[in-house]
């Protein structure tokens, strides 16, 4: 069995949560050893789709970065990148749209989602942010896209596009995987354990971030929603419960039952001080490495001129034939 050529893009934002880290950036930690290569990319262009602040922008990009590294992304054994530094990406998602519908495009929920009310004052690069997102997997012919369960729909429609592009233009593009993580993808809201944990949707109380401070992670598990039940297990009735098993059983990399067994008989309020301590433990060496990586904002762009160079030498090619089969530049000698 070859490899799989794995790639998945990454929002800018400092504010990573717990969610996130146990549901995408441990999969990402894990993607180095299976892939060959492994591409990750922090989607600056995709961030402009909403309304930003330029000068954040960049702030919260080597936010990411630095997160990433503190979890244990290696830039010698993965490709981590900036998009913007790719101008591949961008090129390949004009190309790409004459094979997009714009039906398609209309009917994606994360589109209907974050335009809201006023449709009309909603940007053009909102309604594109599905054909970037497939040219930046697409660019370097990637066979598993790594993602949560929201952007199963993306993955869905960049595979029709490479469908829709081969049976157009010839066999080019490859027409990869969703690969959605069984463990913990599912980390809830600690104060509205019926939501996923999000930092857009979620309480601020009920979401725990990667970067914050122990003594706030005791605060936030501590008012942690259960029930008025005292049985610590796993059930459809008790998701406050189940949602702490569930993180309790990833921090201490056991399992859930295991957990139950161990809290059989105690209270809620030593079951949540023990969750409280494994997750802060558990956080605390990517706490300590962002705070060394951080700073260095030199040693970051260095690490991102490595990653752009790697990308660029494998997405070039794909785009050469790319524009070779849609009839630009000057063809193959008659
Ligand atoms: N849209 C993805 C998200 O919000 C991020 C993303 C951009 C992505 N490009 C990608 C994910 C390519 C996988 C592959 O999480």
């Amino acid at each position: 069995m070859p490899k799989p050529i794995i790639f998945s893009g990454i929002q800018p934002t400092g504010r990573k949560h717990l969610g996130n880290y146990i549901g995408a950036i441990r999969q990402y930690v894990e993607g180095q050893e299976r892939g060959e290569p492994a591409i990750f990319c922090i989607v600056d262009l995709h961030a402009i789709s909403v309304p930003y602040d330029p000068v954040e922008l960049r702030e919260r990009v080597y936010d990411t970065a630095a997160i990433l590294l503190a979890a244990g992304l290696d830039p010698e054994r993965c490709i981590l990148f900036r998009q913007s530094d790719v101008p591949e990406h961008s090129e390949l998602t004009w190309l790409l749209s004459a094979v997009t519908a714009h039906g398609d495009l209309n009917r994606m929920h994360q589109f209907k989602e974050k335009v809201g009310k006023d449709r009309e004052l909603a940007s053009a690069a909102l309604f594109y942010y599905p054909v970037l997102m497939a040219a930046d997997v697409l660019a370097y012919r990637a066979t598993e896209v790594p993602v949560g369960d929201d952007q199963r729909q993306h993955v869905e429609l960049m595979r029709e596009i490479a469908r829709r592009f081969n049976a157009r233009f010839g066999e080019t593009l490859v027409v990869p995987e969703l690969v959605i993580p069984e463990v913990g993808a599912r980390i809830m809201d600690l104060q509205e354990p019926e939501r996923k944990m999000s930092t857009t949707g979620g309480t601020e109380q009920g979401t725990v971030l990667v970067l914050d401070e122990p003594d706030l992670v005791r605060k936030k598990f501590g008012s942690a929603v259960t029930d008025s039940g005292r049985e610590i297990v796993r059930s459809p009735e008790k998701p406050g419960i189940a949602n702490l098993i569930d993180i309790l059983a990833v921090a201490r990399n056991t399992d859930q039952a295991q957990v139950e067994g161990e809290f059989d008989g105690s209270g809620y309020g030593d079951f949540k001080k023990a969750v409280a301590e494994a997750v802060v433990e558990y956080l605390a060496p990517v706490r300590e490495r962002y705070a060394e990586l951080r700073p260095d904002e030199a040693g970051l762009d260095r690490i991102f001129g490595l990653g752009a160079e790697k990308a660029q030498a494998l997405a070039a090619p794909v785009l050469a034939v790319v524009r070779e089969r849609m009839g630009y530049g000057a063809g193959s000698p008659k």
